[in-house]
């Protein structure tokens, strides 16, 4: 293993640095590094030692991602690839394992690993490498799919997977760098994380709101508004409405102040959207809509009702219009709701809704002094879809 002793580059047999920087230029050419581009190197890389360059040098070790303004060589850090391989000796034949069935691919990944062009890469070993080829692929599928049908919701878990990752996978998200200028200028165009990440969120992740006001048989759903403060800060000041709510209780300024953030339309891509109630005139609850995680394809639903409006069906009637949101105008292919499960109003809420109690967890919510049950309800698009005859 290689000592990390800083700038002892600048002290490295001068012929060495000489090789490597002509070997560098000859693979990248010529551009200009911004502060922010050297800012953003000296964070993620580290100077090559003297012992690195003359490795480097010899065509064993990649060469640098970077020279810095003042002429020092950055390389990725790959220790953890030479502490597998027991030995720079064994590094290429070790790397070259990671594809048995292909060797042509092994030995041009093995070329590109060496270019020190791979600075896209968080971790640079062949495992991201490989992942990043497969994840690629993958998202360039699901991306084709989805043009052709935006709501093909194989296309939506792939996708997602792809870029956002999964409960035990890295998405390119996790597997790509932030890309800087001077990668562009040398690459001559968008880096695969400008591609495969940043524009394919632009393209699928941006839901737009919904047309408002939406009326329903007896309600308008509309966009909140500061006077709104007033009904709710009331409905706060009853304990029975405020006893299972997920928050903790709100004083009328706190809801004052949430309801003035509310009140903000969300006029582009948006995470969530809160939606007032209003029956014959008067703010009576709301519903709010959050995307699940970061991708598109779930929702999570939310109601309130004040008090003195229980018990005609509104909340329900509200709801029944979140969920036409969530399917209809979001195109997600799941929505859940989430409550204590000491709340039976909105349990029977969620059956009347012809929701599905998926989850009954034991004791695993600290809600208002007091560990409490929860459930977890859930309606899939094609179980809504079937409901609507
Ligand atoms: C959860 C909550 C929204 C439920 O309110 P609700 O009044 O029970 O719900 P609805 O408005 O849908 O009304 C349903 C009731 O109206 C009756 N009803 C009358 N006309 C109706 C109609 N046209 N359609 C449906 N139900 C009708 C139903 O039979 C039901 O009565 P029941 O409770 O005697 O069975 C309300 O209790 C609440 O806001 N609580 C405080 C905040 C809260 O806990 N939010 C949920 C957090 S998870």
């Amino acid at each position: 293993m290689f000592d990390r002793v800083g700038d002892d580059a600048l002290t490295a047999p001068s012929s060495d640095l000489a090789t490597v920087r002509r070997k560098f230029l000859d693979v990248n050419g010529e551009h200009p590094m911004t502060a922010a581009d050297e800012a953003h190197v000296r964070e993620h890389f580290q100077p090559a030692t003297p012992e690195q360059l003359t490795e480097i040098a010899a065509g064993r070790l990649p060469l640098p991602g970077y020279f810095l303004a003042d002429g020092t060589p950055m390389v990725a850090d790959i220790a953890d690839c030479l502490e597998a391989a027991g030995s720079i000796d064994r590094l290429h034949d070790w790397f070259l394992e990671f594809w048995p069935d292909d060797p042509t691919t092994a030995e041009r990944e093995w070329l590109d690993f060496l270019s020190g062009q791979y600075v896209c890469l968080r971790k640079l070993n062949p495992l991201s490498i490989r992942n990043k080829t497969r994840l690629v692929e993958q998202a360039r599928v699901a991306v084709d799919a989805r043009r052709a049908d935006p709501r093909d919701e194989s296309a939506q878990g792939s996708l997602a997977e792809a870029v956002d990752g999964g409960l035990a996978i890295m998405g390119l998200d996790q597997i790509l760098m932030p890309t800087i200028a001077y990668d562009r200028l040398r690459f001559g165009g968008p880096s695969s994380r400008d591609v495969w990440v940043d524009a394919v969120r632009a393209e699928f992740n941006n839901p737009q709101p919904p047309a408002l006001p939406i009326h329903t048989e007896r309600l308008t759903l509309r966009r909140t508004i500061p006077e709104d403060a007033v009904a709710n800060a009331r409905a706060w000041a009853d304990p029975d409405f405020a006893r299972y709510l997920l928050l903790p209780q709100q004083n009328p300024a706190e809801v004052a102040f949430a309801n003035l953030q509310h009140s903000k339309p969300p006029d582009g891509p948006h995470r969530m959207i809160a939606l007032t109630m209003e029956h014959e005139g008067t703010n009576v609850g709301n519903i709010v809509l959050f995307f699940e995680g970061t991708g598109t394809s779930g929702m999570e639903i939310g109601w309130t009702l004040h008090p003195r409006a229980a018990g005609q069906g509104l909340a329900t009637e509200a709801a029944r219009m979140g969920l036409r949101l969530a399917f209809e105008h979001y195109g997600v292919r799941r929505v859940v709701a989430n409550l204590d499960a000491l709340n039976q109003r909105s349990a029977a809420m969620c059956e009347r809704l012809g929701m599905r109690r998926e989850v009954h967890r034991l004791a695993d919510f600290w809600s208002k002094g007091r560990w409490t049950d929860s459930y977890e309800y859930a309606i899939l698009r094609t179980e809504w879809e079937a409901q609507q005859g």
